[in-house]
């Protein structure tokens, strides 16, 4: 059991800035989760995820992860043996791409009506979110699962809540189709972008076979590839500074430590790099009602059992700027959130006291964004 989650910490530990890691023997991994914790008594269940998360203490951070910021004091000791890492400062991209990319993810002609942009539901001023349950697409159609944030999605292994694209081109292709968001097609896309010479110029500028719908996508990607938000209070801790978090938000730390969060939400998003399902130790969808189609996460997408209710564990990077949260948008605040995770993936009920300190933690999660904090 606590091999298995090792073997998969492992697979996500070599992933470097913005490289995709590859599925790491994914099912594999929740099956062990859904056999081996479901019908455990809960004291086993514990212990496991104990030991998985002692395991994935080892060997997270690297060097080069931690180096202090240029300017700061040269006696700071970078916390290299921690199971999240700091978000680089920044990663090697293509500037022109990242500026036309840019211009296309504002852009409502990529959709049907001209009404609706990527912006529209991933506002970069509102923690790359819309805050509805269900976003609203062209002719206000809603939409089947909440949006989750923009912001690092560069730094997950897959696209989606049930993880069904392997890139952010590859992403693409949903919304701008998806006929409850952009509604388009990729002829009526290029067409409306030939129309535009300030687009046919930039594009040529750039790739040689100029207004292609690679093109369009590896431009978005790359635009969203520097949406990163490094510099939060915690990854200065990270990075040594001892006084960037307060003692209550490293009690906070603690304990999403040991009640056992590290063992999903891990790394240098803080999530993003595996599959779990959710309801692992009680029957969330039970309790919730109204199954609907999106409930069934990974299920969708490879018609395995084993999948159902499964979902790519979200990156909690600026995570006090997303709500709602969950695929369904079912909790409205941050403490909500963390109570249903303590009760329905740990089997636990926080005393108010952690709860509260483990909500400042992931406040002090919130990062920065060239250069200023997000609002
Ligand atoms: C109508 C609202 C809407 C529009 C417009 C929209 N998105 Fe999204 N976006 C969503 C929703 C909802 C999801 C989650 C869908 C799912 O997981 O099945 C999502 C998911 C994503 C993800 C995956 C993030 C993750 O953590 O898995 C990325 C990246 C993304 N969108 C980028 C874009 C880009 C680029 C565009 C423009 C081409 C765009 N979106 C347009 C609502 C929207
Ligand atoms: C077994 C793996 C697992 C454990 C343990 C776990 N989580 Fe999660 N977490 C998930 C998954 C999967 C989701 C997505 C669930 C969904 O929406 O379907 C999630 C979602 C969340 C969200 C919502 C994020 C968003 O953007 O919607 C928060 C906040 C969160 N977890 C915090 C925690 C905290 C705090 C703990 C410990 C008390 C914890 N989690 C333990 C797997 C886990």
């Amino acid at each position: 059991m606590c091999a298995k989650i090792h073997r998969q910490s492992s697979c996500a530990r070599g992933q470097k800035p913005n490289q995709l890691v590859p599925p790491c023997r994914e099912r594999k991994i929740h099956k062990s989760w859904t056999f081996s914790l479901r019908p455990s008594p809960l004291g086993f269940a514990r212990g496991t995820i104990a030991a998985a998360f002692c395991l994935c203490l080892l060997g997270h951070s690297r060097a080069s992860d931690l180096q202090p910021l240029p300017g700061t004091n040269a006696v700071l000791r970078p916390k290299a043996r921690e199971p999240i890492r700091p978000i680089p400062q920044s990663v090697p991209l293509d500037a022109a791409k990242v500026a036309l990319g840019h211009k296309l993810f504002d852009e409502p002609r990529l959709s049907h009506d001209n009404t609706v942009s990527c912006a529209s539901c991933h506002n970069l001023k509102t923690g790359g979110v819309d805050h509805r349950v269900h976003s609203l697409g062209i002719n206000q159609a809603e939409g089947v699962i909440n949006a989750p944030t923009v912001f690092n999605s560069g730094l997950h292994f897959k696209q989606f809540w049930d993880g069904r694209a392997d890139s952010l081109e590859e992403q693409v292709d949903g919304p701008t189709q998806d006929v409850n968001e952009m509604g388009s097609t990729w002829p009526e896309i290029l067409a409306k972008l030939e129309h535009s010479s300030a687009y046919v110029n930039a594009f040529k500028e750039i790739y040689p076979d100029g207004i292609q719908h690679q093109n369009v996508k590896n431009a978005l990607a790359e635009f969203e590839r520097s949406l990163i938000t490094p510099n939060s209070r915690f990854d200065r801790y990270l990075r040594g500074d001892d006084t960037a978090i307060t003692a209550e938000e490293k009690q906070g730390y603690l304990k999403f430590k040991t009640y056992g969060c590290i063992a999903c939400h891990q790394g240098v998003d803080v999530g993003g790099n595996m599959f779990q399902p959710l309801g692992i130790l009680g029957d969330y969808f039970g309790d919730r009602g109204k199954v609907t189609k999106a409930d069934f996460g990974r299920f969708n997408v490879t018609g395995h059992d084993e999948d159902k209710f499964v979902f790519k564990v979200p990156s909690l990077r600026n995570v006090a700027l997303t709500a709602p949260y969950f695929h369904d948008g079912s909790a409205q605040t941050l403490e909500q959130a963390v109570t249903t995770m303590a009760k329905y993936q740990l089997g636990r009920e926080l005393p108010p006291r952690d709860l509260e300190q483990v909500v400042l933690f992931l406040k002090s999660l919130t990062g920065q964004y060239e250069g200023k904090p997000l609002p």
